[in-house]
């Protein structure tokens, strides 16, 4: 096991309930699809994995440990592209801020951590950019280099926040395949509202409204993808 929820309360204001008895075991080599209305708690879950927020009631266990002591084993791909499209950085710096906890007092980089970006772009299929300015890329593109650099650092554990909101199918198709791939050996989370194109493709989907249900992907109803949330109907 990865990691586990036990009757997790959290709240911002100490007043509104966010999540409520949340509990959860996540096992290896599993991808995890994350679904729910908005506002119904998924970035906040994610955040708690990182410990980044702090439960007010139950515990949370990351690798045998709290989660900010194991905070680099986590790759991270935020919700909103938080970069200026603008700034002047290239696709190779943008993948080696993954591994600024570990820049040198120097602040370089050395010729392993080059190379390991280099492994990150080649598995995202973006070497052929690693020049090219990160405002230059298309939304698809963005997106796999951000994936990148949550990969360069090794993670045992990939947090990705809808991270094929912006792009076409094909680009998701593209991006799910990789992410597949990283799931035969370590463990994807992955918030989607877009489940219709991906519950045949994962092991679990949890649906977090405030409260989370583990439902079967075989399970999900269409109506996920046009945002009707229910229980999983059964036809007998
Ligand atoms: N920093 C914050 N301070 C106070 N309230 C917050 C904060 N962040 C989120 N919330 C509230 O907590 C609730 C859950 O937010 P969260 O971002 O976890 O939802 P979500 O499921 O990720 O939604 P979406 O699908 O829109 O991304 C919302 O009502 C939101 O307004
Ligand atoms: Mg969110």
């Amino acid at each position: 096991m990865i990691g586990s929820f036990k009757n997790v309360f959290f709240s911002y204001d100490g007043v509104n309930p966010i999540l409520e008895n949340v509990s959860v075991e996540l096992k290896e080599k599993q991808f995890f699809a994350i679904v729910g209305p908005n506002g119904g708690g998924k970035t906040t879950f994610l955040k708690l994995l990182m410990g980044l927020l702090e439960p007010q009631k139950g515990s949370i266990e990351l690798l045998g440990y709290k989660p900010q002591d194991v905070r680099q084993k986590i790759g991270y791909v935020p919700q909103v592209l938080r970069f200026d499209k603008h700034f002047p950085i290239s696709v190779e710096e943008l993948v080696l801020q993954g591994l600024l906890s570990k820049l040198s007092w120097l602040g370089r980089f050395k010729t392993e951590d080059i190379a390991l970006a280099h492994q990150a772009l080649e598995s995202v299929g973006l070497i052929d950019y690693k020049e090219a300015p990160f405002g230059s890329l298309s939304g698809g593109q963005a997106q796999r280099a951000l994936i990148a650099r949550a990969l360069i650092g090794g993670p045992d554990l990939l947090l990705l926040d809808e991270p094929t909101a912006s792009i076409d199918n094909r680009a998701e198709q593209e991006i799910f395949t990789l992410l597949k791939r990283f799931a035969q050996n370590k463990t994807v989370l992955m918030v989607t509202h877009d489940l219709n194109a991906i519950a045949p493709q994962v092991d679990h989907v949890l649906f977090i409204n405030r409260t989370l249900t583990i439902l079967n992907p075989a399970d999900v109803c269409g109506h996920f993808a046009m945002g009707v949330y229910h229980p999983p109907l059964r036809s007998n």
